[in-house]
């Protein structure tokens, strides 16, 4: 099950997984990357076993369980490289539990979970608890992140080593939530990285320019009084960051870009030939700071929103690949810090069980992208960047079954209540949206059946 597109021995594999569901599950009437004729899955002991028009019927007959897919999508299992499930510390807001159901309901099959819980992720026995929690729960593999700094102090490095051989095999590192801006301690963290081949995530923000800040630097903030985070606290960490890469020859990762010039100047450092990749959220792809006019605080987020020529530019950087992939910074937050002075609240917005549905109407429904596109920005490169193996795979004969099924034609609205999240901060209350993830298949196990977590799964 190592994933063929990287040398498995030169990174760590994943830690021990929960054992695959036994026996055999066919999924039928399906459109595989939404493309050709309806098609059936048989899948054997957790891997895909044939895929074909018709399955035999000495083969059906052993089915224990089938799904009518009813012409919905199939696609590999979606993998998110940026959550928050808070636990350990805030289990009131989210658990690995609930963020596990969470992301089973948005098509997940993976999760990386951020290093700023209580106490910080620094240590292989904290990554490994949260790793064997997941595996236990058993709806999505959960990846630790580990921090890069000792208690996200920014100033002394954590163990990588020990922590990317531990059980929780921790394959990447980041202080999310706060950069990593001491450039010092930035270019050790890329040199130490490049002996492991683990990714280090950067939080872009130079926080001298963003002290007391709660809104994009910009007409909206100065109206509303709100104390501004300009753009060049972003840009500036994020060109320091590739010029690092170039010269110290490590990857580099940008979390949620969120500028039209983090775009222009990672198509510059890719042109270069530069390693260095970067997510974008739902949010900032499809909000601007014209929300911010009301003052709820379910609007704030850091990076903040920004305006429509960054919200385009976002978009367009994804199509082109400049931007990899799709990451949500799932952030859930109580009703505490949420319902209070847009000052006082923390930033944050939920993700994981709306980010399909925005990225199919942001860009299937208007015809800007294919199928294919959501695979790879939403599987498929994920994997790839976090070497993770078994996900983000092909839909083929011999490969794990970590599937997702997409009703395009199902509208929906996104209800904060519903959500299998602890927490209700979704900017996306009472939105309607025309897709919803109904099936979510975890190697041959069935984690989301028609929207929802199945009660025994
Ligand atoms: O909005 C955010 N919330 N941005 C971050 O970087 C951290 C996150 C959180 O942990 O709530
Ligand atoms: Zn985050």
């Amino acid at each position: 099950m190592e994933n063929q597109a990287h040398n498995p021995a030169e990174y760590p594999a994943t830690g021990a997984l929960a054992p695959a569901a036994a026996g055999t599950l066919l999924i039928e009437n399906t459109l595989v990357y939404g493309e050709g004729e309806p098609t059936s899955v048989l899948v054997k002991d957790g891997v895909i076993a044939e895929i074909a028009a018709e399955i035999t019927a000495a083969d059906r007959d052993s089915v224990d369980r089938a799904i009518d897919a009813q012409g919905g999508v199939l696609l590999p299992g979606f993998v998110d490289m940026h959550v928050h499930l808070r636990e350990p510390g805030r289990e009131d807001t989210e658990t690995i539990a609930s963020g596990s159901a969470a992301a089973a309901k948005g098509g997940f099959t993976a999760v990386f979970t951020m290093a700023n819980t209580q106490p910080v992720m620094d240590q292989p026995v904290i990554a490994e608890s949260v790793w064997f929690k997941g595996q236990n729960i058993g709806l999505c593999d959960v990846h630790p992140v580990g921090s890069v700094t000792k208690g996200l102090g920014g100033k002394e490095l954590t163990e990588f080593g020990m922590m990317a051989r531990s059980e929780a095999k921790v394959r990447m590192f980041s202080d999310d939530g706060k950069c990593v801006d001491d450039p010092l301690v930035m270019r050790r963290a890329l040199e130490y990285a490049k002996g492991m081949d683990v990714l280090i995530a950067q939080h872009a923000e130079d926080h001298r320019l963003t002290q007391g800040a709660t809104a994009h630097e910009g007409e909206n903030a100065a109206r509303l009084g709100l104390r501004g985070w300009p753009r060049v606290a972003e840009e500036s960490i994020v060109v320091r960051d590739a010029i690092m890469a170039r010269d110290y020859g490590n990857r580099v990762h940008i979390c949620h870009a969120s500028t039209e010039g983090t775009v222009e100047l990672l198509r510059w450092a890719k042109g270069q030939g530069i390693p260095i990749t970067a997510e974008v959220t739902p949010h900032h792809l499809t909000l601007t700071d014209e929300r911010l006019a009301t003052y709820d605080a379910v609007n704030k987020v850091n990076p903040p929103l920004r305006e429509s020529r960054d919200t385009e530019a976002l978009k367009q950087a994804l199509l082109d690949g400049i931007i990899d992939v799709v990451a949500t910074d799932h952030a859930p937050h109580g009703s505490e810090d949420k319902c209070c002075e847009f000052e006082n609240a923390k930033p944050g917005m939920l993700g994981l069980e709306t980010s399909l549905a925005i990225i199919v109407d942001t860009f299937i429904a208007t015809g800007l992208a294919d199928w294919r596109f959501v695979a790879r920005v939403m599987s498929e490169k994920p994997a790839e960047i976090t070497r993770l193996p078994g996900h983000g795979r092909p839909i083929a004969a011999g490969e794990p079954a970590n599937l997702t099924i997409v009703d395009p034609g199902r509208a929906w609205t996104a209800h904060g209540a519903e959500f299998a999240s602890k927490a209700d901060n979704t900017p996306f209350e009472g939105q309607e949206f025309s897709a919803k993830v109904t099936h979510t298949i975890l190697r041959g196990k069935i984690t989301c059946e028609n929207g929802e977590v199945p009660v025994n799964a």
